[in-house]
């Protein structure tokens, strides 16, 4: 993986040894004479001028030690977004790799010694991290190139620890990846919980997983009734990080379903591959503990991950079934594929002994969600408009974004029961809602779902810093999110 490192501003930008020198330039707006020299004919002649997204390479700029000079688009100053330059350090990265280089550095596009620019630093070690992101665990021939090297140009002190923690919280949102590419042969749910237990010896937090008779014994019915028929054995996986004291703590929810065939109700075949990644939620809620615990947030957090297969069989579980879930509400099976919401209820239901400050979860968790926000924003639900502020601002100020949609209590009608308390499909309409609306049967504390079916992963490049694959969303969100609780994010 590459190294971020700073340092080198001693003599201004001129001084900046690296095969390419990155610089930022907003719409319209001048380069230094003192950078370009003799090259000013490139925004001259108009081959460049800033727009956003694009870059132009200038070979030996006469005011250089850097033999290449890459001039990276903002757009117009006054529409500026953190993510901007996110995608802009991704750009930088990848060009000095595609084009075989050893080392990259960067120039901030704000003032030196401001609180900008600390921030700015935290984005564009993000940026450039997430943009080399590539998945080769199974290529038996590496392909092509890795840049070793990548300098943000700054003596700043706070401008290094921006840069740290942007690793960091890259570092989330990579191992989130890394789990949802891996193929469900590999990940399975007893491979999660090892995952969780290597989070937990790095930081030192507590873990407890439950296996399958454990699962039964607790009366986590759902997620036992899920996993019956499959062979690799569910498991409910639970991590504690304790940074803040006698505080109640902050749970954060993960749908783990390691592969989602339907069930009974099978899925079509087509596109039935990308079900590897129904244990998305999962995956960002454990990249998210590996974060809290490398960040030392002062925050209490609990990571619940409910994890199985779901899969048909002699055993499996069947439309008309009627279970009841852990918290005592029976549900009647409309139809195997609304799994997600059977294991996410016992979770939920399980947080309340911890009488929580706020619960978040996130899942791969209708269809509908995609069809409604596309893969452009996550769904976002829940029973607080203070905590849905502050997870939609979370979700800002990270890049995932993530977008308000209601519960209205037409919904939780559409998904009564006629042989129990519930149905677990309340048919094709408002299918992310009556989602929604079925989750907020389980609650009693301060509460937000994230449905991510949109956002979790994607068959190509979504932008410069999200290949394609997994994505780890919402682990920065969810970061972001914590970050605010312990008084030091963006959104604090
Ligand atoms: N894991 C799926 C949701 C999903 C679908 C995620 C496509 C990503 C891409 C979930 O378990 C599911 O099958 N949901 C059903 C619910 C329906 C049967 C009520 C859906 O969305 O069709
Ligand atoms: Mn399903
Ligand atoms: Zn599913």
């Amino acid at each position: 993986m590459v190294r971020i490192a700073t340092g080198g501003d001693g003599g201004g930008l001129a001084k900046v040894e690296a095969d390419l020198l990155a610089m930022c330039v907003f719409e319209d707006e001048d380069v230094p004479r003192e950078v370009l020299g003799d090259k000013a004919g490139v925004l001259k002649d108009g081959d460049f001028s800033g727009k956003k997204g694009s870059s132009a390479l200038v070979y030996n700029p006469g005011g250089l030690a850097s033999p290449r000079l890459l001039l990276v688009g903002l757009g117009p100053r006054s529409s500026f977004k953190i993510d901007t330059l996110r995608r802009a350090a991704a750009t930088a990265a990848k060009r000095a790799r595609s084009l075989k280089l050893g080392s990259a550095a960067f120039a901030l596009p704000v003032q030196e010694g401001s609180a900008a620019r600390v921030a700015a630093a935290e984005a564009v070690a993000e940026g450039a991290t997430l943009g080399l992101y590539s998945f080769d665990l199974y290529k038996t021939k590496a392909d092509g190139h890795e840049l070793s090297n990548f300098t943000i140009v700054s003596d700043d002190e706070g401008v290094a620890e921006g840069a740290e923690t942007g690793a960091k919280l890259a570092a989330a949102t990579v191992l989130a990846r890394d789990l949802q590419n891996e193929p469900s042969n590999t990940a399975t749910p007893e491979f999660l919980a090892q995952k969780a237990r290597e989070i937990v010896e790095r930081h030192g937090m507590d873990v407890t997983i439950l296996d399958r008779a454990a699962i039964e014994a607790e009366g986590l019915n759902g997620l036992a009734t899920v996993g019956r028929s499959a062979s690799n054995e569910p498991r409910f996986i639970v991590l504690e990080h304790k940074g803040g004291g006698d505080e109640a703590p902050v749970v954060l929810v993960g749908k783990a379903v390691t592969f989602d065939s339907g069930g009974i109700s099978i899925k079509p075949s087509a596109g039935m591959e990308d079900m590897k990644f129904d244990m998305s939620g999962g995956a960002a809620v454990l990249g998210t503990m590996d974060a809290v615990g490398a960040l030392r947030l002062p925050v209490n957090v609990v990571a619940l991950v409910p994890s199985t297969e779901n899969l048909p069989g002699g055993d499996a579980f069947k439309p008309g079934d009627v279970l009841e879930l852990h918290s005592g509400k029976t549900v009647e099976i409309v139809t195997t594929d609304a799994e997600g919401r059977l294991i996410l209820a016992d979770a939920l239901s399980y947080a309340k002994r911890y009488e929580p400050l706020a619960v978040i979860d996130c899942a791969t968790l209708t269809g509908a969600c995609h069809v409604a926000l596309g893969d452009h924003a996550s769904g976002l639900m829940g029973n607080d408009d203070g905590l849905i502020e502050e997870v939609r601002n979370a979700g800002e100020a990270s890049g995932e974004r993530a977008w308000h949609l209601p519960l209205f209590d037409e919904y939780t009608e559409q998904i009564r029961g006629n042989t129990a308390d519930l149905r677990n499909s309340g048919g094709r309409y408002g299918g992310a809602l009556t989602a929604g609306a079925f989750l907020k049967e389980f609650v009693d504390y301060p509460w937000v779902h994230l449905d991510i079916a949109g956002v979790a992963y994607s068959a190509k490049a979504k932008n410069a810093y999200t290949p394609k694959g997994g994505s780890g969303a919402p682990a920065r969100l969810l970061v972001e999110f914590l970050r605010g609780r312990a008084g030091d994010g963006a959104t604090a």
